[in-house]
């Protein structure tokens, strides 16, 4: 048997991974417009309602309000809705900060409710159980790319007469039943910070079919105008969340790789799956034939020491990472950041009307096993060529092999 290249032995891979971000003359092209016209901010410019129209257009949505980042999004659409001081709303535990921290900055409450041990998306049979007189809102994350249930998160949405924002920051592109998501619920919010599968170095967008939501968030956007006022009216409160016109010329350009790069990520991921399948110990999850279109931001699949003798995830991924198999642990359960561990968590400090969680005392099992065990693969190495897959799957049959006792 080879030797594992952390026992010294040679690495199955040490050519390199397909850099990023991928770019090229288009992007110089259309950067060099918005630098030679002098008009480099949002307000008069072309390119950011040009790239508005193109992304509404690409993810199926009547309107696209681009902002400065994906965390403005959620907190823009949240305040939007009127959503603030005494409101509740249900997020998932397994996804980026931003998701729940929004809700804390908008002064509301994020109640967390499990994820499906499978998609690792929130679990739409839980959600019931956490609505309380004063829940508002779900927010559904499409983790890694993979669409959340959106039948099941619409359908207890509508049962109960809430709003649902799709944090889909990692999903451009996808699709829930021939769907794109995004303009799905009642509005979407996306990112482009530079490791998004769409990516402008930083940025952000919501997406929405409803026109009264769309100019809503356009006021918070823009400092509380309304698109017909004048410059120094303001309406509502809202904060200066304009996307430059830089970031939205390299968003067109970047726009127009996406379906090919998802179609690669697409195929690669078959093959990986395929091969993974194969190997002991190793989860990819189902297939669902509602989840169209898989955006794979990121390749997670699950890790069972036990098919390892026993050896700790964390000991897998240093031998993965060893072998030239570029990968990492993924999230910790959100709960359990210090933000919501110290009591004050934003709420009770900034808003008297919420409801007091104890954080300390949250437990959503399936996701504290998913952190336990999860080990997630970046959407570079899916652009990589087809036959690159076979190297992350001969390493990790090469680790279970020299482990498995
Ligand atoms: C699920 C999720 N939500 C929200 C965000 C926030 O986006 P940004 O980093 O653009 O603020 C991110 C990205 O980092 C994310 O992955």
């Amino acid at each position: 048997m080879e030797r594992l290249a952390l026992d010294g032995g040679a690495p199955v891979r040490t050519a390199p991974w397909p850099s990023w971000p991928v770019f090229g003359d288009e992007e110089r092209k259309l950067l060099n417009e918005v630098l030679e016209s002098g008009q480099w901010w949002a307000v008069g410019g072309k390119k950011v309602p040009e790239f508005e129209e193109a992304f509404a257009r690409a993810q199926e949505a009547k309107h696209a309000v681009c902002v400065t980042n994906g965390t403005a999004a959620l907190e823009i659409a949240l305040r939007a809705l009127g959503i603030g001081c005494g409101d509740e709303v249900i997020v998932p535990p397994y996804t980026f900060i931003a998701t729940a921290s929004s809700v804390l900055a908008v002064s509301a409450t994020p109640v967390f409710v499990d994820i499906e041990p499978d998609s690792l998306n929130i679990d739409p049979n839980l959600i019931e159980a956490a609505i309380t007189d004063r829940t508002r809102a779900i927010i559904p994350v499409h983790i890694g790319g993979r669409p959340a249930d959106m039948d099941g998160v619409l359908a207890v949405a509508s049962r109960h007469g809430l709003a649902v924002i799709e944090d889909a920051a990692q999903a451009h592109a996808a699709e829930w039943r021939g769907r794109k998501v995004g303009a799905l619920g009642t509005c979407g919010t996306f990112s482009f910070q530079a490791s998004k599968n769409l990516n402008a170095g930083e940025g952000g967008a919501i997406l929405t079919n409803d026109d009264a939501v769309a100019d809503k968030c356009w006021s918070v956007h823009n400092v509380g105008r309304t698109r017909s006022g004048k410059w120094y009216e303001h309406h509502v409160l809202g904060g200066n969340y304009r996307m430059t016109e830089f970031q939205a010329a390299i968003l067109l350009g970047q726009l127009g790789r996406l379906s090919e790069q998802t179609e690669r990520r697409t195929a690669n991921a078959q093959r990986l799956t395929a091969g993974l399948r194969a190997i002991p110990g190793i989860s990819v999850g189902g297939d669902d034939p509602r989840v169209t279109r898989h955006a794979y931001h990121l390749y997670p699949f699950r890790y069972d020491a036990a098919a390892f003798s026993g050896r700790s995830r964390d000991e897998f991924l240093r031998a993965l990472n060893a072998e030239g198999i570029p990968c990492g642990a993924g999230y910790v359960p959100l709960y359990k950041e210090v933000v919501f561990q110290r009591k004050s968590a934003g709420q009770g400090s900034w808003c008297s009307a919420g409801r007091r969680i104890d954080y300390a005392a949250v437990d959503c099992p399936v996701c504290e096993a998913v952190c336990a065990d999860a080990v997630w693969l970046f959407q570079t190495v899916l652009l990589a060529e087809s036959r690159d897959m076979d190297d992350i799957i001969t390493a990790i049959a090469r680790i279970q092999q020299a482990w498995q006792g």
